[in-house]
């Protein structure tokens, strides 16, 4: 575990031993985690307040084995991406929707959320601390990763008595082996993601843990992902294990298999994937291929778009863009 005496000096003396400029293969970063520097840490306990939190060295922590979080899976977690400015500075991307995304799990969970200020606040300290990992403009991002869990024991099923709050980064290139060329996907009907009434609106763990079968069969056929259709008909599209799916159809409606197949041209997003283009879906043993093999005109100007506001390349309009 982490002690509170003494972080800071360890703190200190391991920033000055190591280079200011971390030493990787920025060139060949996929989407493995890369141990950094510093993580974050704050807890709460039952007065539902979140302690000041600290920047600790990086590395194990330690729980109770009758942690909620460990017994019942009373936990959720975040994802977003600091990206290096040509100027050299920082940028984040609105973090403070992940905050609220937190807070809106941690009410369906029965947790207690940071707040707003608190999360975003993290996420810069964290960042800060391991700004020599942030990788060159172009290179990739520097990966965020907020956690909450409930960490008290509990034995019974309940709410855990006290929750952890972390954040560890990792510098990441593209998420999917193919790199900026098309995935294939393949659409499982007999594994759901979501059901109604279930936890598929938040960001919960387990909601990741439950499709890990499902991907693994479409990695073992060669597949880069799964599409899932909703629980209730079997027809309609909800999303892929690691992010979102759009066809392209400005609409934001209920769109069914059958649609999905007659689209021009489809991609995926997420804060990992960013906007990936789907080059085949195949459903029911029946493939079907999307832009011949190359990226389409909609997928390459969203990714454009989105990844030069992300680095600072373009004039941010829309004020998402939180520079350290
Ligand atoms: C996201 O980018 O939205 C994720 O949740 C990514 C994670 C599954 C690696």
């Amino acid at each position: 575990g982490h002690s509170s005496t003494g972080c800071h000096a360890s703190l200190a003396t391991s920033y000055m031993e190591t280079s200011a400029v971390a030493d990787l293969d920025w060139e060949n970063l996929g989407f493995g985690l890369v141990h950094t520097d510093f993580m974050y840490i704050a807890k709460c306990g039952p007065d539902g307040n979140f302690s000041k939190g600290e920047v600790v060295p990086f590395g194990p922590i330690e729980v109770s084995p009758s942690a909620g979080v460990l017994n019942y899976g009373q936990g959720l977690f975040e994802g977003l991406k600091a990206y290096r400015k040509t100027d050299g500075s920082i940028l984040l991307f609105r973090p403070e929707e992940n905050a609220t995304r937190m807070r809106d799990g941690a009410e369906r969970m029965c947790m207690p959320a940071p707040t707003v200020e608190q999360f975003v606040d993290a996420v810069k300290q964290t960042v800060l601390a391991n700004k020599r990992w942030v990788p060159p403009t172009g290179k990739g991002s520097l990966y965020i990763r907020p956690l909450l869990m409930g960490s008290g024991a509990v034995l019974g099923l309940a709410p855990a008595p006290e929750y952890t709050f972390m954040i560890f980064v990792s510098p990441v290139g593209n998420y999917f082996k193919e790199g900026l060329a098309p995935i294939n996907l393949i659409i499982e009907d007999n594994f759901h993601r979501a059901a109604p009434g279930g936890t598929g609106g938040v960001k919960t763990i387990g909601n990741y843990a439950s499709v890990l079968k499902a991907q693994r069969i479409a990695k073992e056929k060669g597949y880069s992902d799964v599409l899932y259709l909703d629980a209730v008909h079997n027809k309609y599209l909800e999303e892929v294990s690691s992010c979102n799916i759009f066809i392209v159809k400005v609409e934001e409606r209920h769109v069914s298999v059958d649609e999905l197949l007659e689209a021009d041209e489809v991609f995926c997003t997420g804060t990992a994937v960013v906007v990936s283009p789907v080059g085949s879906i195949t459903y029911q043993g029946k493939r079907v291929e999307y832009g011949n093999q190359g990226v389409g005109v909609v997928s390459q100007q969203l990714y454009t778009s989105l990844t030069s506001l992300q680095m600072g390349h373009v004039e941010d309009c829309m004020g998402w863009t939180v520079e350290l």
